[in-house]
């Protein structure tokens, strides 16, 4: 058994973050999204892992290596031209030990219980089980219809909430996590673009080919956009699913303080709400005050006496003295100089540089 993970996206919900690092290894504080799902397939026991890669294809290997620090072996299969959801899938089929395989969007986070998954579809007999997560509002989703059994009976992409509410009264949406036969495997065509959602599933949906549903209430979240990338890591700092196993849980000042590492605190410096997290290799400067949902990456420096809430930073970043940040996202190795202000959740692309004083409010 093979785990597939689709990783080779172009991101542009992401941009400007996606410009220089593909959606899947955008970090959760220091873990890439993907680090986190190759974590969670290796508490299952699986293994055997093929990362289909496009957009940025160089710097997934930079980062994941062969997936040894994740516990799994990692293998890579590079698109040319990018083949859609289900089109790597036959690109790397050569590549695959014998089914049924999981198949993963690397884009989402979740503790969703692998191993009752392939129990139920093992069970159930389909040639393939689409995991299902609830939503009130699924007019963002693929919605997935299914009688008592589980037996898929309908896909409606992105319905308004009339048309689903006439339907059903629980939401319940494709998450992006499948298992496949190989025979559904061996029917996806080879060298062009071709779609799970759009194509596959409705096809097989229309010929009578037995789809299962498994609903799962673990938690669930689609890292695609800049609002849910930053809610994904405020959601790993409340506790809403288990955190990386070398995070380190603290109190400070009263609030919980998650590190990654080791973190220096200048004199004075204090921490005002919580929970924050702070990677390895972070210095606080004398004076700061660190608001809730702070998320400072490795190595991130900040200057003293500066006041940071809801601010999420990447690896590297720089801040000087005498800042007001709020809400701010940035990539890695931002500069931000003294006595910058800005207000708003602003986006700063990796290597952005603020200078002395810049207001954004
Ligand atoms: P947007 O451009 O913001 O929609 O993001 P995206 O390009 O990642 O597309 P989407 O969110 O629909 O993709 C879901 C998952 O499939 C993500 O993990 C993507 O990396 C992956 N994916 C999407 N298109 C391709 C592709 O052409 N090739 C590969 N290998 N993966 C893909």
């Amino acid at each position: 058994m093979s785990v597939i993970l689709l990783a080779g996206g172009p991101g542009t919900r992401l941009h400007p973050f996606t410009h220089t690092t593909p959606k899947p290894l955008l970090d959760l504080g220091d873990v890439p999204i993907l680090g986190m799902q190759l974590a969670l397939c290796a508490r299952h026991g699986l293994t055997d892992v093929v990362l289909n890669i496009h957009h940025l294809a160089a710097r997934v290997p930079e980062i994941l290596g062969d997936g040894a620090r994740w516990g799994v072996q990692l293998r890579y299969s590079v698109e040319e031209t990018p083949l859609g959801t289900a089109g790597p899938v036959a690109l790397a089929s050569g590549l695959l030990d014998e089914g049924p395989h999981v198949v993963f969007n690397g884009d989402i986070l979740t503790d969703t219980d692998l191993t009752a998954l392939l129990d139920a579809h093992r069970r159930s007999g389909a040639a393939v089980t689409l995991t299902c997560t609830e939503v009130k509002d699924p007019t963002a989703f693929g919605l997935v219809l299914a009688g008592d059994s589980g037996r898929v009976s309908r896909f409606l992409e992105k319905p308004t909430q009339d048309e689903a509410r006439v339907l059903v009264d629980r939401f319940w949406i494709n998450a992006g996590t499948y298992v496949l036969e190989d025979a559904i495997v061996r029917r996806i065509p080879h060298g062009r673009p071709y779609s799970f959602e759009r194509e596959l599933f409705p096809a097989l949906l229309a010929e009578g080919v037995a789809l299962h549903r498994f609903a799962s209430d673990a938690y669930w979240r689609d890292c695609g956009t800049p609002a849910s990338w930053r809610q994904a890591v405020r959601d790993m700092l409340e506790g809403r699913l288990a955190p990386p196993a070398h995070w380190r849980r603290e109190e400070r000042d009263g609030h919980v303080v998650w590190t990654g590492g080791r973190v220096t605190w200048g004199e004075g410096a204090r921490v005002d709400g919580g929970p924050v997290f702070l990677g390895d290799g972070v210095v606080i400067g004398a004076d700061v005050r660190l608001g809730r949902h702070v998320v400072l990456g490795p190595d991130v420096a900040i200057g003293a006496s500066s006041r940071l809430t809801g601010v999420m930073l990447g690896r590297h970043a720089r801040v000087g003295e005498g800042t007001r940040l709020q809400g701010l996202l940035g990539g890695d190795a931002c500069e931000i100089a003294a006595d910058c202000v800005v207000q708003t959740e602003a986006l700063l692309a990796s290597g952005t540089v603020l200078a002395r004083g810049t207001r954004i409010a």
